[in-house]
């Protein structure tokens, strides 16, 4: 791994490396680095990814230098190009990139900096993809012929088009659950009812409601109607298999995706997917500095 842009340019045996690597970390088998610098260039929001990146970083001893977009000469009209070019020539080793473009580090591969995508528009979310794999190959030490379902907001989900991949690649059966205007139809995913798969899976994915790419008529369906035809309300959590688990790549709308009283239930990894993240995110950049050398 030399940097990380999608899920799709790593093998089954690059990602089982990358989870067996962070689950070492995780156990304690840390690795520092001296004179290493990272920057963080968040062009959209984030709580988890943004904050465990830098975590990850400082448990790495890597220097992160400070970098917000708001006081950054991105305001003065500065291209992610020149910005990441001047990164690069100041001394910066890593980059760790999330923009609203799909594609966006197409533009960068010229650049001799690499950059790790922390998500780009709908298109790709590979380290919240590893991140999920981890919490999944915890759970059950493998991952042919789980049965998963991917539930929500298919068509401007990121994990999920990271998530449908490598986990296919990897063996799983991944199904979807989508109201039809956020089915996704350029992925070869057979859509199922939530109502006719709850039973039988062992891993249910909610998907965050994604309002701020939707245009009014999908805000409003999603407001009124989202958690009683999609959502993983508490009558269908007890319809789950004993070992199921629940992810949800959070941010989460409490009673929308899920009720509310089920996001730290016996059966959620929520969390667990959080401080998972963290160990992921020192994998790949451990990776991808001892690959740069
Ligand atoms: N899951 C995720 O990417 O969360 P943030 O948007 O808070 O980084």
């Amino acid at each position: 791994m030399k940097h990380l842009h999608s899920i799709t340019e790593l093998s089954n045996d690059e990602i089982m490396h990358t989870i067996e690597r962070a689950i070492m970390i995780k156990n304690g088998e840390i690795k520092r680095y001296e004179n290493i610098y990272t920057a963080n260039l968040f062009f959209e929001n984030s709580t988890r990814t943004k904050c465990s990146f830098e975590m990850a970083e400082r448990k790495l001893g890597l220097q992160v230098i400070p970098f917000e977009t708001s006081t950054s000469s991105v305001t003065k009209g500065e291209s992610l190009y020149d910005t990441c070019k001047t990164l690069e020539r100041i001394g910066c080793d890593v980059l760790v990139i999330r923009h609203p473009e799909n594609n966006y580090y197409e533009q960068l591969k010229c650049l001799n900096i690499p950059v790790v995508n922390g998500g780009d528009g709908s298109g790709q979310h590979p380290t919240q993809c590893l991140l999920d794999l981890m919490t999944i190959y915890e759970e059950y030490g493998n991952f042919e012929g789980l049965k998963i379902i991917i539930c929500g907001d298919i068509l401007n989900s990121r994990v999920a088009r990271s998530n449908y991949h490598a986990l296919s690649s990897l063996g799983a059966q991944v199904k979807f659950v989508a109201p039809e205007i956020w089915q996704d139809h350029s992925l070869d995913a057979e859509y199922v009812r939530i109502d006719d798969a709850i039973e039988e899976v062992d891993v249910c994915m909610l998907l965050r409601v994604q309002h701020e790419r939707h245009d009014e008529d999908a805000s409003n369906f999603s407001q009124v109607n989202y958690n009683r035809m999609y959502g993983l309300t508490r009558e269908r959590y007890d319809r789950l298999k004993e070992d199921a688990i629940i992810l949800h790549p959070a941010p989460v709308n409490r009673g929308v995706e899920i009720d509310s009283e089920l996001v730290e239930a016996p059966k959620s990894r929520i969390f667990k997917q959080m401080e998972n993240g963290v160990y992921t995110r020192m994998s790949i950049l451990s990776q991808v500095i001892e690959n740069n050398r």
